[in-house]
């Protein structure tokens, strides 16, 4: 058997462009693994009326790690359009598999790194290199959420908070309510990797990015758990910030950021920022890890108007095809493949569009294969 098991799973759009392209950089990696394709994505909801088939979730039980290309998702009432006829008035919702496969698997970890490859056209700044840690399983993005409110959970949250009091004769149906919930261990955990990714990596700094002067308990509970964790790695320095003037400061000097924690809703918007100042959708990489079992997926969506043309940037699925292996212990793999990219992007030979060149996905897939 080989040493690992690497679920592939495409989805729609693009997603399928930049899986070849990334079948073909493993290809010339020589790894001893073995890859096993799986279905996500729109087209199972339309067709089976579940974008995730348990088939799916089987298969992702047996292997090591999947590589995830992008899927489609639309607002409720196409979703209940596109679904098969046969299907109609089963009472079936639509819901984010990559979400599902966040929370089934315990993937807390949202790991995205943004660096500036030099001789890219589209970076800010030349001398980026930002990893933000964003917790992928609770705070805002917990789904306790009420719309209309109940009664009893707004008599409830009367009780136990004074400030409820100013909406209590609003109508249930004029107020919605959703819940940030920050655990003592979800907190300490994702403090612990962003420590850990320092530590590894040689990142002097970690900046743990909240707003404890408002959100006194959720983001108060943050910082308590980066002081407790910071306390075992003294070579690295905490330094704590606002996520507002952190906007501010990674436009004005996002040379002097490393390693960047923070909860889920301020790391979505954080990280999309933050990959936008080397290059945005076309380079931006990303893993969900947990602590046996991991997703690695580019950030981008399955942007339809290109599907199938392979004319997207492949470079931010191959980067994830490199946190990958680092997360694999591959270590001399993922520097090697990272150079492979960076050599391609220093070259300028080989430019998808977004970069302002006319080479297509397998083009730049190939150029990079060629190097390794
Ligand atoms: P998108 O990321 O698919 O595309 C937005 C635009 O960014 C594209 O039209 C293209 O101009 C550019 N772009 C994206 N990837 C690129 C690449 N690799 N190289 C060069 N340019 C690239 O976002 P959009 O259009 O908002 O969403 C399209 C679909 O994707 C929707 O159904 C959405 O729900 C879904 N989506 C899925 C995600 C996932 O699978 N994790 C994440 C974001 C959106
Ligand atoms: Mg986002």
């Amino acid at each position: 058997m080989s040493k690992y098991r690497i679920v592939l799973m495409p989805g729609d759009g693009i997603g399928e462009d930049v899986m070849e392209a990334a079948r073909m950089v493993l290809e010339t990696l020589d790894l001893d693994d073995e890859y096993i394709p799986a279905d996500i994505g729109w087209r199972f909801w339309c067709t089976e009326g579940n974008p995730l088939p348990e088939r799916t979730i089987d298969i992702l039980k047996t292997c090591s790690c999947a590589l995830f290309g992008a899927i489609t998702s639309k607002p409720k009432n196409d979703a209940n359009k596109e679904l098969a006829p046969q299907l109609h008035n089963r009472g079936l919702t639509y819901r984010s598999p990559i979400v599902t496969l966040r929370q089934m698997f315990d993937l807390y970890t949202n790991l995205r790194p943004c660096k500036a490859y030099q001789g890219n056209p589209l970076n800010y700044r030349d001398d980026i290199d930002l990893v933000i840690f964003r917790e992928n399983t609770e705070g805002l993005y917990s789904g306790v959420e009420f719309y209309p409110l109940p009664d009893e959970v707004r008599e409830k949250l009367m009780q136990y908070s004074p400030s409820m009091g100013r909406f209590k004769d609003i109508p249930a149906d004029e107020i919605a309510v959703s819940l940030r919930v920050i655990t003592q261990n979800g907190a300490r955990r994702i403090m612990r990797q962003a420590f850990e990714y320092a530590r590894r990596f040689g990142y002097p700094t970690v900046t743990v990015v909240e707003k404890p002067n408002i959100l006194r308990e959720t983001s108060g509970l943050m910082i308590r758990e980066a002081r407790t964790v910071a306390s075992d790695y003294s070579e690295i320095e905490l330094w704590e910030t606002n996520i507002d003037a952190q906007m501010m400061w990674l436009l004005k000097n996002p040379n002097n950021y490393g390693v960047l924690v923070t909860s889920n809703m301020f790391g979505d918007i954080l990280s999309d920022l933050a990959a936008q100042l080397v290059g945005g959708l076309g380079f931006a990489s990303s893993g969900n890890i947990g602590d046996n079992f991991a997703i690695f997926e580019p950030t981008h969506g399955s942007a339809p108007k290109y599907a199938g043309q392979h004319k997207v940037n492949p470079t931010a699925m191959l980067l994830t095809i490199k946190l990958m292996l680092d997360w694999l212990g591959e270590r001399d793999k993922a520097q090697k493949l990272e150079g492979a990219i960076a050599g391609v992007i220093a070259e300028a030979k080989v430019r998808t569009y977004d970069m302002g060149g006319t080479n297509s996905t397998i083009d730049m897939a190939k150029a990079v294969a060629e190097r390794l």
